[in-house]
């Protein structure tokens, strides 16, 4: 049976400030049918493009794209927020629907030529993604495409990506 996976959002209106709304992966994550469902159709679009190797944003990318290289027996990748990852860096700045920030990835995290897929939960203004896809191509690697549960179509995110291929299972 295919679940509607738009059922296992939660929405929280004027989080984490008010003007937001919060679309939680909360419930999708607590269902073990729905997280599967989810990690499975980014596992069969990761398929189809050869992918070698998944990077995902600190911290919902993580849960999005862990499973999903698990399945593939690839490697994945963190970016994290500025300060948490050892060894050499590299860095990018961006801003945030709610602030700004910075992501990381170790310069040893790609192998120049991989073949890359970058995954998060959502896709908002597309900052983070945009982040994330740049120190991915710094290192060398080929994003060759991006995978969301949701994305949030007013803030207009995919125009940001419009170069890369896409893949969001959920939109508002
Ligand atoms: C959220 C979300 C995405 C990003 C989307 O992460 O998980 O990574 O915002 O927004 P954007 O498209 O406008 O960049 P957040 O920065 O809140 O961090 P968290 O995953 O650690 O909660
Ligand atoms: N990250 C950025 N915008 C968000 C939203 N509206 N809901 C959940 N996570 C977000």
């Amino acid at each position: 049976m295919t679940l509607n996976l738009e059922d296992y959002i939660a929405t929280i209106p004027d989080y984490p400030e008010k003007g937001v709304m919060f679309r939680d992966i909360s419930p999708l994550m607590a269902d073990g049918e729905a997280y599967r469902q989810a990690t499975n159709e980014i596992v069969q679009y990761a398929r189809d493009k050869n992918v070698e190797m998944i990077v995902g944003p600190e911290a919902r990318g993580f849960i999005v794209g862990c499973p999903v290289a698990y399945e593939l027996g690839v490697g994945f990748a963190p970016a994290r927020k500025k300060g948490k990852l050892p060894r050499e860096t590299i860095s990018a700045t961006y801003n945030l629907e709610y602030g700004t920030a910075e992501l990381q990835l170790q310069k040893l995290a790609i192998k120049p030529g991989q073949r890359v897929l970058v995954t998060d939960d959502l896709l908002a203004t597309g900052g983070t993604i945009s982040a994330t896809i740049e120190m991915v191509e710094r290192l060398g690697g080929i994003v060759v495409g991006t995978a969301f549960i949701i994305e949030l179509t007013d803030l207009h995110g995919r125009d940001k990506i419009k170069d890369y291929d896409m893949l969001s299972l959920v939109t508002f």
